[in-house]
C-alpha cells in the first residue's frame, strides 16, 4: 500500500514510517513488552470511561485498533473512530475481525480532522511519547470531545 504523510511534519513522517515498518509484527511485540499484561490494560483503559448508550468515541493514534476493538465490543451501539499517522498500522486493523464496523482515519494527532464538540469519549495508548506537543495533542482531543466527554489514556513510565 502507498504511504501519504503529506500532511505531517517531518517528525511525524519519521514516526509514521517507523510504524509502518513494524505494523505486521506488532501486537506481538506489544504482548511480549507487557509481559502479557497488555489485554488487561486495554480493558481497564476503556472500564474508566463512563458512557451512555451508542457513544460516538475516537481512539487516537490506535495503531492495530486494541482500544478501538475494545469499545467496540464493549459498549452495545458504539460509534467508533480509530485515526493513526501510520497507514500500515491501520491496515492491520482494518482486517481484524469486526474491523469493518470500525471508522479507519489516517491523520495526525496534533491536527484532529473532526469538528468541535463531535465525540463522548477519546481513548488512546502509548500516544504521548510519539509526539512533539504534547500540549497541542491534549488540546485538540479537548476540543473535539463534547461538554461533559471524557478522555482516557493508557501510557507506561518507569516506576
Ligand atoms: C506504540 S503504538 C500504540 C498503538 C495502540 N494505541 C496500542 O495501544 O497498541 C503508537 C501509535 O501511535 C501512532 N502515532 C504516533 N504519532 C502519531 C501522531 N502524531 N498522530 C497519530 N498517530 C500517531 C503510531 O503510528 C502508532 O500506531
Amino acid at each position: 500500500m502507498t504511504t501519504h504523510h503529506s500532511a505531517v511534519d517531518a517528525h511525524g513522517a519519521t514516526v509514521a514510517e517507523m510504524f509502518d515498518n513494524i505494523a505486521d509484527r506488532y501486537d506481538l511485540m506489544n504482548l511480549v513488552m507487557t509481559w502479557g499484561q497488555e489485554p488487561r490494560f486495554i480493558r481497564d483503559t476503556v472500564n474508566a470511561v463512563k458512557l451512555g448508550p451508542a457513544p460516538k468515541v475516537l481512539d487516537v493514534a490506535t495503531g492495530t485498533g486494541d482500544l478501538a476493538f475494545e469499545v467496540a465490543n464493549q459498549r452495545y451501539g458504539a460509534e467508533v473512530y480509530g485515526l493513526d499517522i501510520s497507514n500500515e498500522m491501520l491496515e492491520v486493523a482494518r482486517y481484524r475481525p469486526g474491523g469493518e464496523n470500525i471508522v479507519w482515519q489516517t491523520g495526525d494527532a496534533m491536527n484532529l480532522p473532526y469538528e468541535d464538540n463531535t465525540f463522548d469519549a477519546v481513548t488512546h495508548g502509548y500516544l504521548l511519547r510519539n509526539v512533539t506537543d504534547i500540549a497541542k495533542t491534549l488540546e485538540e482531543q479537548y476540543r473535539v470531545l463534547k461538554p461533559g466527554g471524557m478522555m482516557s489514556c493508557l501510557e507506561m513510565s518507569p516506576a
